[in-house]
């Protein structure tokens, strides 16, 4: 796409037979027809480097906005709520508010969640602009101050002693200046706005990557290590693209979106208002824990500030994964996929990289039984649930997620239940590599 922010448009004209009025006029329409176009897509991930919005940060994760766009469209009429419960970079957020649609966002993890709200606040172009002159002079008159990030793990600041560090001296040193800078800023959203600017750049301004598998030291990187310099300059390309973004779309719609940053098995209880598509991807139970993945932006953002915050941040996420020790109980539902799975499981322990992986299993299911209690009530007669999830293997049992949830929802009486593969996964080095899993959606109507 030569010109990214376009693409947005481009995916929402594509899945309207109308484009709503404020694509051509800059006006607050209200009247937006919402036909699907024939033929749309149904694609879910993509590469969003180049996409306006989900190159805020790099989430590999993140549905594609063609993927929230025509779950809207499917709906065949015009939703006043869209409701996701497991927001990550909030595609599903942004997508409804450039919809001009309400919407309601879970996302556990806080700095994820000031991501999404990021996203979504009023910021302004000129706001931003006079918010970046005054940082920049701040940061002259600001001394570094490691004492900023004195609660940081030892691993994390190059010092005596030490073998390996995530970030070099000078860079922790100048990290602190532009901690001290943001943190002076009254504006809370162009506050949030710098910091999540920050956060993005800060993996590629260490010694570390971060994959699926969690976090490496780079080839060589004693002898390669990023600069203060660097920093300076992948903010400032970091803060322009986004403020590409936001200068855009200043004129869009402001519909309302509520960010709540929590855990969805209980969080979703706060939500009241009738929701007509509920759409979201879970965590897939194939023990990957985003906590890990997004550590070092907790952490050096402030978010966490000691290893009890990280536990109890690791308790709220669903049960996906067995990083930490927790009760595992079962759905309350039956599902006889779900029975023959266990069984098979357990039947298999001994061979298991971690004997708690069966009870990490059902429990999974019965934190998505949560969720889909609250979709359940919170529904609209006419709306839908969608979800986008994926198997998972583990001592040869296949975990058909879609199925399992399938017999769930039926079970906890949900109307009409249907699911469909999308995709199929290359499985990760921990359940074995080299086989593909399924990724499917399910849809539920009451
Ligand atoms: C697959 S990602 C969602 C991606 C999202 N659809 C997007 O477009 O960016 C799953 C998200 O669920 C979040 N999560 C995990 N446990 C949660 C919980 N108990 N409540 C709310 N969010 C949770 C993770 O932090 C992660 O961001």
């Amino acid at each position: 796409m030569r010109n990214p922010p376009e693409r947005y448009l481009q995916t929402l004209r594509e899945h309207f037979a109308q484009a709503p009025q404020w694509f051509n006029s800059g006006s607050n329409s209200e009247q937006v027809a919402f036909k699907p176009a024939t033929g749309a897509a149904l694609t879910t991930y993509q590469d969003g480097k180049d996409t306006a919005f989900q190159r805020w940060f790099h989430f590999k994760e993140a549905f594609s906005p063609e993927f929230v766009s025509a779950a809207i469209a499917s709906l065949g009429y015009r939703p006043t709520h869209v409701c996701d419960p497991f927001g990550g970079s909030g595609t599903s957020a942004i997508t409804s508010q450039l919809l001009s649609i309400n919407a309601t966002t879970v996302e556990v993890n806080p700095f994820l969640a000031d991501v999404i709200k990021a996203k979504v606040s009023p910021l302004t172009a000129e706001k931003l602009l006079s918010a970046a002159a005054d940082f920049h002079a701040g940061l002259q008159d600001t001394p570094a101050d490691l004492s900023r990030l004195a609660h940081l793990p030892a691993t994390f600041i190059e010092g005596e002693g030490k073998d390996r560090w995530i970030f070099p001296h000078d860079v922790a040193c100048r990290i602190s200046q532009y901690l001290a800078c943001i943190d002076a800023m009254q504006d809370a959203d162009v506050q949030r706005y710098f910091r999540v600017a920050l956060g993005a750049v800060l993996i590629d301004c260490s010694n570390v990557y971060v994959n699926g598998k969690g976090r490496r030291y780079r080839g060589a990187w004693q002898s390669n290590q990023p600069t203060a310099e660097k920093l300076d300059l992948l903010f400032s390309q970091q803060f322009n693209t986004s403020f590409e973004d936001v200068l855009r779309f200043e004129r869009r719609p402001r519909s309302r979106v509520t960010v709540i940053n929590g855990d969805s098995r209980t969080a979703l209880q706060q939500v009241d208002q009738q929701a007509d598509l509920i759409v979201f991807s879970p965590p897939y139970p194939n023990s990957f824990d985003y906590t890990d993945i997004y550590n070092v932006e907790l952490w050096v953002l402030g978010y966490i500030g000691s290893s009890a915050d990280n536990l109890t941040l690791r308790n709220q996420t669903l049960r996906s994964h067995v990083q930490i020790r927790r009760a595992y109980d079962g759905p309350a539902t039956t599902s006889s996929t779900l029975n023959a799975v266990l069984d098979a499981l357990a039947s298999r322990r001994e061979s298991l990289w971690d004997a708690t992986i069966p009870e990490m299993v059902g429990a999974y299911f019965r934190d998505l039984e949560l969720v889909l209690e609250q979709s359940h009530r919170l529904l609209a007669q006419t709306g839908r649930v969608m979800m986008v999830v994926g198997d998972s293997r583990y001592a040869d049992v296949r975990i058909e997620v879609a199925t399992i949830l399938a017999e769930l929802a039926r079970g906890m009486g949900f109307g009409r239940v249907s699911t469909r593969e999308v995709r199929q996964m290359r499985a990760s080095a921990q359940q074995g590599g080299s086989f593909q899993l399924a990724e499917s959606i399910v849809e539920l109507t009451l």
